[in-house]
């Protein structure tokens, strides 16, 4: 149950940080599970980053599978020509997505419950749907920057629900790549929109520009710095960034993405389900 406070904050700002959500064992568990799943993972033809004749479409095609099953995505540069890794796979992972909630046995527990669906109503989430969920690596020493961004703009629903669950599974600092968001940014309109067309060769994805309103200036930034345990919720019109990791410590979150049921969902979204795999709430 939000307080008073945080109510306002969360309609004010667009953004909670809620520390201890998780407690202790739940983090270092999922910690495991992530060290387990990238330690079974096989890189082959499906991985995405190994095709030297059509990188792109592969990828394409890699993203487009992953919508209901575990899939392993590699940094870019941790492949050489042939798309063979060049570091150790554990040091190579960039994420794991996107449906840990659904299919694995220690990240779907972790995913729902009375904890999250009441958090959820509280948000103003009245039918949840949980369409996707990502294990985000940020390597020591080489983790990337993932500059400014609106969750929306993966997400289309009308009108726009979609609202990011963002869990701390290490601690997240200045040094390592912690969240930086731009407190009431959420008033601003969606800048771009990501699609899935269909082609005669096969879906295709891209970014489509839709406002040229300029990315807030680092300024107008807000660092999130936050204990392993943390969850930080932010609606998808809220921008935010994460730096890059310098540090010798990792940085390990996970997310899950959400719209209300009663929003109609885009189907120029990438992530779409099948009656095999419906998509469904906290509960
Ligand atoms: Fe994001």
């Amino acid at each position: 149950m939000l307080t008073p406070e945080q109510a306002t904050q969360w309609h004010h700002d667009g953004y909670l940080v809620l520390p201890g959500f998780k407690p202790a064992a739940a983090t270092a568990a999922a910690c495991r599970r992530a060290a387990e799943i990238v330690a079974a993972f096989t890189p082959g033809a499906e991985t995405g980053t190994f095709s030297t004749r059509d990188r792109s479409r592969v990828a394409d095609a890699a993203l487009l599978a992953s919508a209901e099953a575990v899939h392993c995505f590699f940094e870019e540069e941790a492949c050489d020509e042939q798309g063979r890794l060049v570091v150790p796979k554990e040091r190579a992972i960039n994420k794991i997505g996107h449906a840990l909630h659904e299919l694995d046995p220690v990240f779907d527990p972790f995913s729902h419950g009375p904890e999250l669906a009441a958090l959820a109503a509280d948000l103003g989430l009245k039918q949840p749907q949980v369409w996707q969920s990502q294990l985000i690596f940020k390597q020591p020493h080489i983790g990337g920057e993932v500059g400014w961004h609106q969750d929306g703009s993966f997400f289309e629903t009308t009108p726009q629900t979609v609202t990011t669950f963002w869990f701390a599974l290490e601690d997240a600092t200045l040094d390592n790549g912690c969240l930086w968001v731009q407190p009431g940014g959420l008033a601003s309109p969606l800048r771009e929109r990501y699609l899935c067309e269909p082609t005669p060769q096969g879906p295709r994805l891209r970014m489509e520009p839709l406002d040229r309103t300029p990315w807030p200036g680092t300024g107008d930034a807000v660092p999130l710095p936050v204990p392993a345990g943390t969850l930080v919720v932010f609606g998808g019109l809220l921008p935010h960034y994460s730096a890059p990791n310098r540090s010798p410590r990792s940085r390990l979150a996970y997310t899950l993405h959400a719209t209300c049921a009663s929003a109609a969902y885009s189907a120029r979204n990438w992530l779409q389900r099948s009656p095999a795999l419906p998509v469904r709430g906290f509960a």
